[in-house]
């Protein structure tokens, strides 16, 4: 609706029905004003699957919802590395919606994963605030192609369950910009989603919904934002001050105690009616949005999209290991199918994302109809109960009786659900022993063993050495069954690439010491080394890199080149690459690539995902993939000038495989064309100084002549040159003047001056 009539409609309100737009109708219900044909809206959970709650209503999964269709979680699909694939999981949800009346589906569920603890991890894409941009964003323009809105959470800094309701996020300025607001920023600018919930948290001791730098001054001003923000449920803190910060909807609804606090705070002048007006306004945009463009014929088609989810999970998976080839199986050879998840897979986590299935696929529902399959040579055991950690003996040597009789054994293992859910964290990344130990066992007995992990998040491996092959399923919705048979046994090929780095231990991530916090702090002091960031930069061995993920194809890379190998920062860069399939059989790979600054004065990560795409090659094809960067890729965010910096100097460009097996690299030399204002002062270093090339000229012309330069030389005996060059560059300018004779206090003022002007 245009802002004209928007205005005149709220001229027509009185301040009771703008202060009700306020918050919810209900639980899942925005409210509307049937005088003024205002419609009330509804708004579901999500985000991968329709979580339409029409009769009893909660928000932690415990009550039904209508039935629907699950598709792979967060951790699955942005393990896809594939925009396409999102974008059309979008579109679907988008039509479901349509379908079912529902105005706004509450995701994508986009925090950073910090640590592999959080509960929620199985939710969120990535580690990296790229992949999670690009990822989410994909998922919000094929929603919002549909005409529904979409509610990317949790803004911002809701990296963990433990008291998510009253823990404050700290972080300082560099860490918040190029780690947490970049895994929004990009999707905001590039999607504009029709609206945003803030999350439960406080950022540096203010509360989302309070914070006006968040909701106004950065989402609004910055990146242009227009829709309405909305609370997670019951994320409201102080409703007046919420909504002078930007936010416009209280979820669910206050019970009318909110509305009326907002009314009195106007009558009694404490908030304009002005600011009050334009909550109304940002938020009415959004519900005439949806209603002008209903579709109404929309019909929900749960088979189709069980489908479309099967086939979304074959592009999402992981294959981590697969020593001799020994995947894709053989439909000849006999196969023991071991473990509970093999006839009940875990396909969804715990909490307000949870799916109410209209059915679910299991693997051993798949091999009566997968092709490449034979169902006469393949067997069951059930392995392990999973309802309590304890190992069933019978069901143990079932399963070892099994594998031993059979070519080789499969073992479908994984988290069960109280190991991972919303609203709490883990404690270990530990499996269930009584699954370790099952693993363990059937790998004794039986040398081809195939492990197919159901889990949201990293887990630790005690027993990677004694299989030959895992398969990281993930959580892949309600058809992962069908999914994990068809890579098995290679009517798919796996493509699916860790959107996370799979650690060896807990106690080697970035945030092992601080995680969870204290005092209801949690002190983000890793900073911008989130992830491989971290891991990458210290060279530290890991269980599985970020970004690494086989196939059964191989494929090669050569000739990477640049457009140009100087820059100024404004040009763009472009990179190519050629990438072959050099294996016999068709395959998409996840080309990569990082950026590493050598040198520059910004403690940086080694190196950086910038961008990224995937390819589908036959095999012995060759394809060209191109890449654009802009000054962005090469830049830091400098709390001097509280924005993006770029610094002269070489960077490489590196193409990798994951972001610890860089393949090919070529240095490029940018030049900055910003500026950081400095000040110099007589605690301003020699280091400094002469690092600014007027700094250098003014300063040596200063010192020629006096004594400075001697004593800067060093006699090379008890103190070398390079001890010397050392300690000056860290000596203030104070200090000439105690010890180089001829050097006076007024002589250094007058220095700083020139320095200065
Ligand atoms: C969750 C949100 C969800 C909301 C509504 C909250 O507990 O944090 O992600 O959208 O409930 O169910």
């Amino acid at each position: 609706m245009e802002q004209k009539k928007l205005k005149d409609l709220i001229s027509q309100m009185t301040l009771e029905e703008k202060a009700s737009l306020c918050s919810g109708l209900d639980f899942w219900h925005t409210k509307g004003i049937e005088r003024l044909g205002i419609p009330s809206g509804m708004v579901s959970d999500g985000p991968h699957g329709l979580r339409k709650q029409d009769q009893t209503a909660d928000h932690l999964g415990i009550n039904d919802s209508i039935k629907a269709v699950c598709f792979p979680a967060g951790c699955a699909t942005a393990s896809s590395f594939d925009r396409d694939l999102l974008r059309k999981l979008g579109e679907t949800l988008g039509e479901e919606c349509q379908a079912e009346d529902v105005s706004t589906i509450l995701g994508p569920a986009m925090n950073i994963k910090r640590s592999p603890l959080c509960g929620r991890n199985f939710e969120y894409y990535s580690e990296d605030p790229l992949v999670s941009t690009e990822m989410a964003g994909a998922f919000v323009h094929g929603v919002q192609s549909k005409h529904v809105g979409t509610s990317p959470k949790h803004f911002m800094a809701n990296n963990q369950e433990y008291h998510r309701m009253t823990s404050s996020s700290e972080m300082d300025e560099r860490t918040m910009r190029e780690i947490y607001l970049a895994s929004f920023e990009g999707m905001v600018r590039k999607e504009k989603p029709w609206t945003i919930m803030n999350s439960y948290n406080k950022l540096n001791g203010t509360y989302l919904c309070e914070n006006k730098e968040m909701l106004i001054d950065i989402l609004r001003k910055e990146w242009g934002f227009d829709g309405y923000v909305m609370t997670d449920w019951g994320a409201m803190n102080e409703r007046v001050e919420a909504l002078k910060a930007g936010c416009n909807l209280e979820m669910p609804s206050c019970g009318g105690a909110t509305d009326a606090e907002i009314a009195a705070a106007v009558q009694e002048g404490e908030l304009e009616e002005a600011v009050l007006d334009k909550r109304c306004e940002e938020f009415l945009n959004i519900i005439f949005r949806y209603e002008e463009n209903r579709e109404k014929k929309a019909v929900f088609q749960l088979e189709r999209d069980h489908g479309i989810a099967r086939q979304m999970e074959e592009e999402c998976m992981v294959l981590l290991k697969n020593e001799g080839a020994i995947l894709p199986l053989s439909a000849e050879k006999k196969a023991a199918f071991i473990g509970k998840y093999a006839k009940a897979p875990r396909y969804q986590g715990g909490g307000s994302s949870h799916i109410n299935s209209f059915k679910v696929e299991s693997a051993m529902d798949a091999i009566g109809f997968c092709e490449k399959v034979k169902e006469e040579n393949i067997i069951f055991a059930q392995g392990y109960d999973d309802a309590e950690d304890v190992t069933d003996e019978v069901l143990l040597a079932e399963a070892v009786e099994a594998a031993k009789h059979a070519d080789v054994a499969v073992v479908f293992a994984g988290l069960p659900d109280n190991f991972e859910s919303e609203g709490y964290d883990r404690k270990h990344m530990g499996m269930p022993d009584c699954q370790n130990r099952l693993i363990e066992a059937v790998s004794k007995v039986q040398p081809n063993t195939v492990v197919v992990l159901h889990n949201g998040a990293p887990v630790e491996m005690p027993w990677i050495g004694k299989v030959k092959a895992v398969l990281e399923a993930y959580l892949g919705g309600q058809a992962v069954g069908g999914a994990v048979v068809n890579v098995l046994y290679g009517n798919a090929n796996p493509s699916g690439r860790l959107a996370e780095t799979f650690p060896l231990r807990l106690q080697d991530t970035p945030c092992y010491l601080n995680y969870g916090g204290e005092h209801d702090k949690s002190v983000y002091s890793e900073g911008v080394f989130v992830g491989y960031r971290y891991y990458a930069s210290k060279d530290m061995e890991v269980l599985f890199p970020f970004g690494h993920g086989l196939s059964y194809t191989t494929f090669s890379y050569e000739n990477v080149a640049v457009n140009k190998e100087k820059i100024t920062e404004s040009e763009m860069l472009t990179v190519t690459v050629d990438v072959a399939n050099t294996g016999k059989m068709a395959g998409k790979e996840v080309v990569q690539l990082y950026i590493s600054p050598k040198g520059g004065a910004a403690i940086r990560p080694v190196r950086e995902l910038k961008a990224f795409e995937k390819i589908e090659l036959a095999p012995g094809e060759t394809g060209k993939v191109q890449f654009t960067l802009d000054r962005r890729a090469f830049a830091y965010w400098s709390t001097q000038i509280h924005g993006w910096h770029v610094e002269s100097g070489e960077y490489e460009i590196q193409i990798g495989k994951n972001a610890q097996d860089i393949l090919l690299s070529y240095p490029v030399e940018v030049e900055s064309e910003g500026h950081i204002p400095k000040v110099f002062n007589m605690n301003s270093t020699m280091g400094e100084i002469l690092a600014d090339p007027k700094g250098k000229e003014i300063l040596e012309q200063a010192m020629a002549g006096t004594g400075a330069a001697q004593a800067m030389a060093g006699d090379g005996e008890a103190i070398s040159g390079e001890m010397m060059a050392a300690m000056m560059e860290g000596m203030p300018l104070r200090q000439l003047a105690s010890f180089v004779p001829g050097v006076t206090k007024e002589a250094l003022n007058q220095l700083i001056s020139a320095l200065n002007a």
